[in-house]
């Protein structure tokens, strides 16, 4: 019997980062713009759409609640077959996260809905109380048993005013895939404020939905009777952006990022600034420069909800902070145990003592190759940008992490010239 054999990222550090790259569409816009597909009994095609696992996770799911969907090209072209219902096979709610996301669209239309436990990355308990609180507030009954949750609303959805006790990404967006098609107003208090749910939220309206607000702390919905198809393109993704701007300042590159949206990355630009990496920003691109052998500087990060600075981007800023000169706080504000990357950090010679949620890093550490495995998406992307930052070869296992979140990683450093192989 052969052994399984599990890849790793080969990587050699101190290669200097050059070049353009242009970034993928949103991992977490594309996830609830498919599950908004759902809503209507016409066909929509979405554009720009990353080609990772949990978008093929959630097409599978879809195609199991009556439409037809298919990934083509960084396209994903969605059609009803006109019975809607059903719930997604467990293994596969399980698989991430927002299969949840398939509750408020389903709800919405057929007065019923239920999903198993969904999975994702393990970085916290990561209830789901907002959504249930929610759903119950528009009039649904709602059940969990075993992990599984069960909805009625056989009346249909009634709006409602639903202040969330946190601003929950994949709770505002369930509640606004349900709101569009409940009975009247619908508001939306303490929303989630991040560029994905803005995303979310003019698919719908070109879909005929009546949302305003969106982008900020309340959402308002009136709630119509139907809406129609569209083809609706997904916004670049912020976090692919902020992570290849971090591994480029890792290797104190010179690297321009072309089809983003500066103004998604604002906390992030401004730690740069602070921590002395110089950013031209234009339109819809980011251009960084950093001199070989320049010093960076310590400074302190809470990740927060947006626009506080981006918790996807907590574990690959701290690998940078590694190289940084002096003592640099790091807090999780967001998820409770979103810290198991410094564990790996130190094996590559990282100093860092932490305690709960915070860190403190002194640095400037002088990192070395070493075996590392990544536990979740983000974290195996820090541990890339650290391995950058290290001295001789290191072995960077999670390549199943990475691939659900993101399209070609190990590819786009490549090709701005990283010594990096998948093994
Ligand atoms: N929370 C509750 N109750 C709820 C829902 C959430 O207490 O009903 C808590 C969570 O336990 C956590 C905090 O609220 O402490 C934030 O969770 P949130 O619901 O906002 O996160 P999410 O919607 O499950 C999305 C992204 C994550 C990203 C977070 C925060 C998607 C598919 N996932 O998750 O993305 O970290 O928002 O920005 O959009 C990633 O891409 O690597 C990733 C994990």
């Amino acid at each position: 019997m052969s052994a399984v054999v599990e890849p790793y990222l080969r990587i050699a550090g101190h290669r200097r980062l050059t070049g353009e790259i242009r970034v993928n569409g949103a991992k977490n816009a594309a996830l609830p713009c498919l599950a908004a597909a759902l809503l209507s009994d016409e066909p929509s095609r979405i554009t720009r759409v990353p080609d990772i696992e949990d978008v093929h996770r959630l097409i599978e799911i879809v195609k199991t609640l009556g439409v037809e969907a298919e990934f083509q090209e960084n396209e994903v072209a969605v059609r009803p077959l006109g019975v809607c219902g059903g719930s997604p096979p467990d293994d596969l709610a399980a698989s991430l996260r927002a299969s949840f996301l398939v509750m408020g669209p389903m709800l919405a239309r057929t007065g019923e809905a239920s999903c198993g436990a969904p999975g994702g990355d393990v970085i916290g308990a990561r209830p789901l109380d907002v959504h249930l609180a929610g759903f119950r507030a528009f009039g649904a009954q709602v059940d969990s048993v075993g992990g599984r949750t069960i909805a009625h609303a056989p009346e249909g959805l009634r709006g409602a005013t639903i202040v969330l006790d946190y601003p929950s990404v994949l709770g505002t967006e369930n509640l606004l895939l349900a709101a569009v098609l409940a009975n009247g107003r619908t508001r939306i208090v303490n929303a989630a404020m991040e560029p994905e749910i803005g995303c979310l939220a003019d698919m719908l309206n070109a879909m005929g939905a009546r949302i305003s607000g969106a982008g900020h702390h309340t959402i308002t919905v009136d709630g119509v009777e139907r809406l129609s198809g569209v083809v609706h393109e997904l916004i670049p993704d912020r976090i692919e952006t902020g992570t290849l701007m971090i591994a480029a300042a890792a290797t104190r590159g010179d690297v321009r990022l072309t089809g983003v949206s500066p103004s998604h990355l604002e906390a992030l630009l401004s730690k740069f600034a602070e921590i002395g990496v110089e950013v031209r920003r234009g339109d819809d691109e980011l251009e960084l420069t950093v001199n070989a052998g320049a010093t960076l500087t310590a400074t302190n990060v809470q990740a927060l909800p947006y626009p506080g600075f981006a918790t996807d981007l907590q574990a690959p800023i701290t690998a940078l902070l590694t190289g940084a000169a002096g003592t640099s706080m790091v807090h999780e504000r967001v998820f409770e145990n979103r810290m198991q990357h410094l564990n790996e950090l130190r094996k590559l010679g990282a100093n860092i003592v932490a305690g709960g949620s915070v860190s403190a890093i002194n640095g400037p550490a002088a990192l070395s190759g070493a075996v590392v495995r990544g536990t979740d998406i983000r974290a195996t992307a820090a541990l890339i940008v650290a391995a950058f930052a290290a001295e001789g070869e290191s072995r960077v296992y999670g390549m199943r992490h990475l691939a659900r979140g993101y399209a070609d990683l190990p590819a786009q450093l490549a090709a701005l010239g990283a010594d990096i192989e998948r093994v």
